[in-house]
């Protein structure tokens, strides 16, 4: 067995998380305890294990002074951070429910990137400057409207699929479709717009990205493997795709997301010297999106990688239901 880092757990070599959801291809065999401990632990996270980003991805000054653009990543690292921890619980109830071993060490590593994930969220506003005493006060009144109207319904439907209907499958389909699948674009977005503006930010968003890559794909590929050998599980999957869709359009998430982009976005021309002409994306200067442009195209990036996931799953049938754009 060779012990190198595997390219897609490596800092240098791991694609972004778009490509990456879109593109590769593991298994819960493959992600096994040692594959975490080597890839992750000794790779991913080298160097990175108490704030999740290295000494020469520095938090700037300006990050830790009132004003918009402090108040936008708050908002934004507050919520984030609760809908990890959030999602941490919930998946002890995957632990619980995993139907193989496999599976229940894959959510148990998961479970642990996801406690990591809260943790280095939270830790960063220590960093800009949130006194560590009041750190949880802080974060519980930023996130509060967040956690009841948009992380407490979607979270309560993956748990009840599986503590109270006993379908794993279909609770690993809401983790990786309707939870993953629609924050992961925001977590894209995340990493390139505070890229210059506070690269330490930037670097802990893309050590989350590595992880969310494997989150997607591992989660993708128990479903397709469950549906190849049980197609009369065709059904009870699409019912909860149609079910988990109406759920996300009574999910006020936008309302929230909204403000923090306008908030960034009074923040970053306050800031534009620093920003010239970084492009967001590709042919797309930062300074020139707007807080709309910014949320669409996340939605869009929602939309082209659920149509990939979802091919891969063997369930085409679902990408017209679960399209936001
Ligand atoms: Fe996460
Ligand atoms: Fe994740």
């Amino acid at each position: 067995m060779t012990m190198s880092i595997p390219p897609e757990t490596d800092w240098e070599q791991a694609p972004g998380l778009l490509d990456g959801a879109m593109n590769l291809d593991l298994t819960a065999q493959q992600c096994d305890l040692a594959y975490w401990f080597r890839g992750v632990a000794q790779g991913t996270l080298k160097g990175r294990t108490e704030t999740g980003h290295t000494a020469a991805e520095p938090t700037p000054e300006h990050m830790r002074v009132d004003g918009p653009l402090r108040d936008a990543q708050m908002l934004e690292l507050g919520c984030r951070s609760v809908a990890e921890e959030q999602g941490t619980r919930a998946l002890a109830h995957y632990v619980v429910g995993a139907t193989n071993v496999a599976e229940m060490d894959f959510f148990a590593t998961q479970l642990m990137d996801e406690a990591r994930h809260s943790m280095v969220f939270r830790n960063h506003l220590v960093e800009m400057g949130v006194p560590a005493e009041d750190l949880h006060t802080t974060i519980a009144g930023l996130s509060a409207g967040y956690r009841e109207e948009v992380l407490d319904p979607i979270l309560d439907f993956a748990v009840r699929a599986l503590r109270d209907e006993g379908d794993f499958i279909g609770a690993v389909a809401v983790f990786t479709i309707i939870i993953e699948g629609v924050l992961a674009p925001a977590a894209e977005l995340s990493e390139r717009k505070w890229n210059l503006l506070d690269p330490a930010a930037s670097a802990i968003a893309r050590g989350a990205a590595i992880d969310e890559i494997r989150h997607l794909t591992v989660g993708s590929s128990i479903v397709r493997e469950h549906l190849l050998a049980h197609p009369e599980y065709h059904a009870r999957l699409m019912d909860i795709v149609r079910r988990g869709r109406k759920l996300w359009d009574e999910i006020p998430d936008r309302k929230y997301i909204m403000v923090r982009e306008h908030l960034f976005q009074e923040g970053m021309h306050q800031h534009a010297g620093l920003l010239a002409d970084y492009e967001v994306w590709p042919g797309k200067r930062l300074l020139e999106t707007g807080p709309e442009e910014r949320y669409a195209m996340a939605e869009a990036w929602t939309d082209k990688m659920a149509a990939a996931r979802l091919a891969y799953m063997g369930l085409p049938e679902a990408v017209d239901i679960l399209r936001l754009t």
